[in-house]
């Protein structure tokens, strides 16, 4: 089932033409736009259509190649050959350290597909601002960047992201839990978009994704609707919380629209949000402003950051210091959360944090 509104895809194409750049036309671009998840290619695995639990694998900031990520994905294997993921999500930051040139990029292969040998379910996937790279690292400057990513889509039997934002239902008749998946990298970027008014927070492209995203969560069926960024609505580490990232005091740089977007769009709508962003593992329970919307950050599956919090929000659980990644198994009475820390050495999993939620 796939919905694709012709207008945002009718800005890509413009935006496409008058970008006019040769290196953007070597990325192969791809239309983008709202999604409901539909067919999958012939021959990958697919989601889950039958069963009562949805069992997920959630990691973040994942794409490095080197030793640790490989150690994070061993120990992810061990819980799969003990219980199966039906499926996992990316949460941005694929393609380290600056995106992938184009869809036939080998960093696919060096970042993705070797790391995740064995873990053959469907990966949903979403951007983040290593992934659309334009200077330095990280910048977020060249949007088009991530159509590489949606154009990988065809090209993987693993990696899942036919549309930069698109949603994913599970089961897809009657859903326990439909994951939405967001780009609010027009909103966050170090290199924001002014010059580019198809970008920009009021422009077309997140126009467009506010009104899907409110049609799609209206009209959605589901027990459980998580919503997938890669940029933290609250966080305690090094980037800082939305409204003050990276102690940047310039909007939008600070975060400060996807502070607006999470207040408007996702609090209160949402049973979780998740993000990557900060290279940590943090458990949050809603706060005033959320609306009853939890919050989790699971950036650790490559790498880590200094081994301090900012107590700014009280956490559940926090951890500043280990590669890790978190799993949920979701049923309609209840959502299983559980956090594992990763020994580099030996890759072996630990399971640090548990909490099962009711509704
Ligand atoms: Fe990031």
């Amino acid at each position: 089932m796939t919905n694709t509104p012709s207008s945002p895809n009718n800005g890509i194409r413009r935006r496409t033409f008058l970008a006019g750049s040769a290196a953007a036309a070597g990325a192969g671009l791809v239309l983008s736009g709202p999604a409901r998840a539909g067919g999958l290619p012939s021959g990958r695995p697919g989601f889950p259509q039958t069963g009562s639990s949805v069992r997920v694998l959630i990691t973040g900031d994942a794409g490095t190649g080197e030793a640790p990520q490989y150690a994070v994905t061993k120990a992810a294997r061990a819980l799969h050959a003990q219980n199966p993921f039906g499926l996992a999500i990316g949460l941005g930051d694929n393609i380290y350290e600056s995106g992938p040139n184009g869809p036939d990029d080998k960093q696919f292969e060096e970042k993705f597909e070797k790391p995740n040998t064995g873990l053959d379910f469907p990966w949903v996937m979403a951007l983040g601002n290593h992934d659309t790279t334009a200077v330095f690292p990280g910048d977020g400057g060249w949007l088009l960047r991530g159509d590489a990513e949606v154009a990988y889509h065809s090209r993987s039997s693993r990696w899942y992201m036919p549309r930069r934002y698109y949603s994913v239902a599970v089961p897809e008749q009657a859903p326990v839990v439909e994951f939405f998946v967001l780009d609010l990298n027009p909103i966050a970027a170090y290199i924001p978009p002014f010059l580019a008014p198809y970008w920009e927070p009021n422009g077309t492209y997140m126009t467009a994704q506010r009104k899907w995203l409110r049609e799609a969560v209206a009209a959605s069926t589901a027990t459980w609707k998580i919503a997938c960024t890669h940029h933290p609505y609250i966080n305690n580490g090094p980037h800082g919380s939305a409204g003050g990232y990276d102690g940047i005091p310039i909007p939008p740089i600070n975060g400060v629209l996807v502070k607006e977007f999470f207040e408007q769009e996702i609090a209160g709508r949402f049973h979780f949000f998740m993000s990557g962003h900060d290279h940590s593992l943090q458990v949050f329970d809603p706060t005033i402003a959320s609306k009853g919307t939890r919050q989790l950050v699971s950036g650790a599956a490559a790498k880590t950051v200094e081994d301090r919090s900012s107590k700014e929000h009280p956490a559940l659980y926090e951890n500043f210091r280990d590669r890790g990644f978190m799993t949920m198994d979701i049923t309609a009475s209840g959502v299983d959360l559980r956090v594992f820390t990763v020994d580099l050495a030996t890759g072996t999993p630990t399971q640090v944090f548990t909490k099962s939620y009711s509704g």
